[in-house]
This record gives structure tokens, sequence and C-alpha cells, in this order.
């Protein structure tokens, strides 16, 4: 029997996908989406697509589905993506990236995000109130910037090259201004590392790529497009999603004033529940997909090579299988159960620690530095793009020392 449709072309779901998500795992398992891939949506399911070696991640094939071809610019970032390779090549990679991702480089960080949330809303105080969705993309700009060691300057530039829509030609709906839209930031972006590249070649520094150029030299390991798309990579992964989240924990406790008292009672040892619960209740990435390398079978559902699969981040990070109640926003759970948000297996966010460590800070701001946090008028969600978002989320607050 056929799956039923996952309604991905219409807006309503994108507005509210959790009952949609509720009925579809509950009575069907699984869902297919108005391409053609089979969507998982229960916990079980997707960590089995995540870790078993019939499941890889999807390459060039993913964007070549979205109507890119061999040199355009988003194609040629793919083509080096850590993301996007898999096997030996991605174990490579992957393990250059990690060395750079020390835990002292994340707590580095700490400091600034608290610095900076504070500072947001002192700035707005006297107006009552902002927009979270416009003006907080600028802290995981300034934390990227201290986790590697680049200025500020040099963050923003790459910043704003790469604010021209590259997060929506991963999502399932793709149409030709996205896709040049997508082709002129990945070219303006890679161009600017590039230029950076060069500069620390010239003149290293004590910074990360100035580290990553010298693994390059010694042992003959990275490529300079390699260490230009590795750049990119952690910007990429960095900013959209980050701030779609730390939106995300604004709007979930101005509409819960009882949750964030409770965050208040205790900020430090609650805001890693706080972080967890946010990132289950509202994942930023709507999906994480896979290819399958061999015919094989899952959630009973029989797959032949090369097919697509798409694990519904929303589907296990609601599955009353592992996590009671699951509708329920609660940051007292335990915050060693963790969701799907991060995804799971070979491929598991990179940026974890750093995006936690951000969003744990973000959390000990709120609770310390309002009173009376409050939604102006309803939050509007954008539908069919992967980092899944508020478009709108006006707050009004009390500032507090
Ligand atoms: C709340 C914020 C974030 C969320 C929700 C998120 C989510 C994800 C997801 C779902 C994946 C895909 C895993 C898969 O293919 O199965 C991923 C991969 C990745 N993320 Fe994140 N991420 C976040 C923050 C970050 C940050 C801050 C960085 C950079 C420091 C980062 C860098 C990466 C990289 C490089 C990959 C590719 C890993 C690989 O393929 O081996 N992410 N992330």
């Amino acid at each position: 029997m056929t799956p039923p449709l996952l309604p991905l072309d219409d807006d309503r779901y994108w507005a509210d996908p959790y009952p949609v998500l509720a009925e579809l795992r509950e009575h069907h398992r699984t869902a297919v989406t108005p391409d053609g891939a089979l969507a998982v949506l229960r916990w079980a399911d997707a960590e089995e697509v995540k870790k078993r070696p019939e499941f890889v991640n999807e390459g060039l094939e993913y964007i070549e589905a979205r109507g890119f071809v061999p040199g355009d610019p988003l194609y040629e970032w793919r083509r080096h993506s850590v993301g996007a390779l898999n096997g030996d090549d991605h174990r490579r990679l992957r393990g250059l990236v990690n060395r750079a991702l020390t835990p002292r480089a994340v707590e580095k960080v700490r400091p600034v995000v608290r610095g900076h949330v504070r500072d947001l809303l002192a700035r707005h105080a006297e107006a009552g109130g902002f927009d979270v969705r416009e003006h907080i993309r600028i802290v995981p700009f300034l934390s990227i910037a201290a986790f590697l060691d680049i200025s500020p300057t040099e963050a923003a530039e790459v910043g704003r090259r790469m604010q021209g829509g590259g997060a929506d030609a991963f999502g399932p709906h793709v149409t030709p201004e996205i896709r040049a839209a997508a082709n002129a930031t990945f070219a303006a972006a890679m161009a600017f590392v590039s230029d950076l590249v060069a500069d620390r070649r010239a003149t290293p520094r004590d910074d990360l790529l100035s580290r990553l150029i010298a693994v390059e030299e010694d042992g003959d390991r990275l490529s300079n497009d390699e260490l230009i798309v590795l750049f990119t990579n952690i910007f990429a992964g960095a900013i959209d999603t980050t701030s779609s989240v730390m939106t995300s924990m604004f709007l979930e406790f101005a509409r819960r004033p009882d949750q964030l008292e409770l965050l208040r009672s205790a900020p430090d040892e609650l805001a890693r529940g706080a972080t967890e619960e946010v990132l289950r209740f509202r994942p930023g990435f709507y999906a994480a997909g896979s290819r399958t390398i061999a015919d094989t079978e899952v959630a009973g559902v029989r797959l032949a090579e090369g097919e697509t699969v798409s694990i519904v981040i929303g589907g296990p990070n609601r599955d009353p299988r592992r996590f009671a109640d699951p509708d329920r926003f609660d940051i007292t759970r335990d915050p060693t159960l963790w969701s799907f948000t991060f995804s799971m297996g070979p491929h598991f966010c990179l940026g974890q620690a750093l995006a936690r460590a951000e969003l744990q800070e973000t959390a000990i701001a709120i609770a310390t530095h309002t009173r009376d946090l409050e939604l102006v008028g309803e939050p509007q969600w954008t539908s069919r793009t992967m980092v899944n978002h508020v478009d709108r989320c006006e707050i009004a607050y009390r500032f507090v020392e």
C-alpha cells in the first residue's frame, strides 16, 4: 500500500505541522513527499535510516534534483561539502573540522553570546520591544566570529554575502529565482573566503584558518577548494539554524510565562533543559535526507537502490514512544534524552556543542534580563524552506539589569 501524501505544498502544513505529523506517524507510520521520497516519522525508523550502512547522505544528486548543474557556484560548493560526502572522503574531512571545534573554542563563545543578547535587550528596551527574527541574527554571527577567531568585520562580510537565501536552495520547492539567488550567494561568499585564505597564507595569524592552512601544507591534506568550502560550510550551517532556534526560544517563553518563571528560579541549572526542549519542540531544519545504496526495507516499506528517504524531524521529536506527552513544552524533561534535531550517525551535526552553548546562554539572558515578556501579534511561519522559522516575532518586555 502506498503511504499517504505529506502535504509539503500546503502553506497550512508549515504553520503547524504537528497535528498532521502525529496523524501520519500514528496511523500510517510513514508518508510520501510530493516529489516521491519516503518520509520517515517515528523515532526508531529515523534512527535506523541514519545508522544503517545501506543509507548514505545525498550528494550531488540532491541539488541536481533541484535544477543545479556543474559549474553553478552552489554545485561546485556541494562537491566538497562535508554534508554531501560519504565513506572515507567524509571521514577525512570531518576529522579535520572536528579537530578545530574544540571544547575550549566552544567555551570562549559563552560570554560573547550572553553579552550580546543582554545588549540587544537593553538597546530595544526603551521602544518596549523588537522583532526577534530581524535582530537576533547578529548573535550567532558574532559568536561564530569569536569561535573561528576572525574579526567581527570579516564575519559580517561573510554574513552579508551569505544572506541571499542560500538555505532555500535545499528546501522542497526550488524555483529559478531561488536558484539564481543561491548561486549568487555562494559565489560571493566563496570569493570572499578565497581572499581570506590568500590573506592568511601571506600573513598567518593565530587563528583557525591559519591552522587549517598549516595542516594542508604540512600533510598535503586540504586542497584550496576544500578549505574555502569548509569555511563557508561552517557559516552556512551555523547562522540560519541557530538564529531560527533562538527566535523560537523567545517565542516559546513569551507564550509560557510559567515555564519562564521556572527558568528564572534557577537559570544556570535549567538552561540546559530549556535549550533541549526548544530544540525538540522547534527543530530548525525541517528534515534530514538520505539515499539508499542497496535494495532494503525500512518502516515496513521496501526501497530499491537509489531511492531517497526524508526524515521529517518533527516526527521523531514528538514521537510518544520516546517523549512522554510529546506536545507539552516542559523544560524539566531529562536533558540527556536528546531529540533528533542534530540528526545522528556519521553526519551528526558538527556544530551541536557550539549551538547548544549559544542557546543555553540565550536562555540565561532571557531569564535574567526580561520581565513581562510577551508576544505582540501572532508570529508568521515561513513555508517550504529547509530552515523552518518565523518571519516576524515581535516581543514586548521590561528590561532588568
Ligand atoms: C540549532 C542550530 C543547528 C541545527 C538545528 C543544526 C542541525 C544540523 C543537521 C540536522 C545536520 C544534518 C545531519 C545529517 O545530514 O544527517 C547538521 C549538519 C552539520 N552542521 Fe549543524 N545545526 C546547527 C548548528 C550548527 C553550527 C553552529 C555549526 C557550525 C559550527 C554547524 C555545522 C554543521 C556541519 C558542518 C554539518 C555537516 C556534518 C556532516 O555532514 O558530517 N551546525 N546540522
